[in-house]
């Protein structure tokens, strides 16, 4: 296992994450323990969650099982979706993070939060009041290190800005959806990060599972992750000419090296300028010995261009214009 800087900081994460968002309901809580103990025996150190994944159960699970090596543990978690009925119940307002740092700490089982997340952007409250917030989270003690998910450009760099400039702690983390099927972000996201040192931590690396090579070109599937009829997992997102072309290449990968397509396509992304370390989801313990397998090789130089480039994003302005001109000493 390798282990990477996250961002601007000094805390080493292990170059794959486990992603808990199943833990308490797909996910039995005995699997999810097992899950998390094979994960930590293989050197993974590097926990996601979040206040609402299955209602705050995932977090109970996870407090239980990282107990006895909480040390050992860099735990991220999330705060931003709607908690409650109330008006005040949802986004990331003073009073709401505040509300919300406490009951995640409190399911936790845990006195601190190594990595807290903004989930996504909140267009009510003012950045400023966040930030300040989160500020006082870090100096408190109860957070270490705070970070984003699911930005605009625009709005990171504006956050980063303003904690510069009032020299508050600044994301050293973005959580956006990236893979060889979701690389919009290659248009500004990816070389700011690179620019300013924010690590990148990638949701559903292997397109909520269709990188696994379990669904068929021309069948709409009716379970699995993919049945979803609405969402970023609905297979309408997934089901293009253009992926099932990388997933054939993927797959031919994939008999290549002896591998899966999953290992290929997790292998890909933990070795792309500017990721950190890619969040991987696994429903069962079979999956999970999978996804584990993306680790400790690596795909030739050659092979990893051809899957950068039939996944690249096509020919476009501006980018079409400013790379023209690219200058070089
Ligand atoms: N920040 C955000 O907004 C956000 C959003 C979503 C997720 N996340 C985080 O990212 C993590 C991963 O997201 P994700 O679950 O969407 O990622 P993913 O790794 O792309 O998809 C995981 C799903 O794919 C299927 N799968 C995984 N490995 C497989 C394998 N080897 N063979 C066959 N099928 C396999 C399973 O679903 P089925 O078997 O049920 O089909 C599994 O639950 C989450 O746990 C969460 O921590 C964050």
């Amino acid at each position: 296992m390798e282990y990477r800087s996250l961002g601007k900081s000094g805390l080493a994460v292990s170059q794959i994450c486990l992603g808990t968002m199943t833990f308490g309901k797909e996910t039995s809580p005995e699997d999810s323990t097992r899950m998390i103990d094979q994960f930590f025996d293989l050197g993974g150190n590097f926990l996601d969650t979040a206040n609402v994944y299955v209602g705050g159960r995932s977090e109970e699970v996870v407090g239980q099982a990282i107990k006895k090596r909480r040390q050992d543990v860099v735990l991220a978690t999330k705060v931003r979706m709607r908690t409650g009925p109330g008006v005040n119940q949802v986004g990331v307002s003073r009073k709401q993070i505040m509300d919300c740092v406490e009951d995640s700490l409190r399911r936790l089982q845990t006195d601190y939060i190594d990595l807290y997340q903004m989930h996504v952007w909140d267009q009510i409250t003012p950045i400023e009041e966040t930030l300040r917030t989160l500020d006082d989270l870090v100096t408190s003690g109860k957070v270490r290190y705070i970070g984003c998910s699911n930005y605009y450009t625009w709005q990171l760099m504006k956050s980063l800005c303003y904690s510069d400039f009032m020299r508050y702690a600044r994301f050293i983390s973005i959580q956006p959806q990236y893979s060889l099927v979701c690389r919009e972000l290659d248009r500004e996201m990816i070389s700011l990060c690179i620019e300013e040192n924010v690590g990148v931590i990638p949701w559903a690396p292997l397109g909520s599972g269709f990188l696994s090579g379990r669904y068929e070109q021309g069948v709409i599937p009716t379970e699995g992750r993919l049945s979803a009829k609405s969402g970023e997992a609905h297979w309408g997102h997934r089901y293009t000419e253009k992926n099932f072309r990388i997933l054939d290449e993927v797959k031919r990968l994939a008999r290549q090296y002896g591998k899966t397509p999953s290992q290929i396509s997790l292998n890909w992304l933990m070795y792309k300028q500017g990721i950190t370390s890619p969040i991987f989801g696994a429903r069962t313990l079979e999956q999970f010995e999978d996804n584990m397998g993306s680790v400790g090789w690596r795909l030739s130089d050659e092979d990893w261009n051809r899957l950068d480039q039939v996944s690249a994003l096509p020919d476009e302005y501006p980018t079409r214009f400013i790379e023209k001109f690219r200058r070089s000493l």
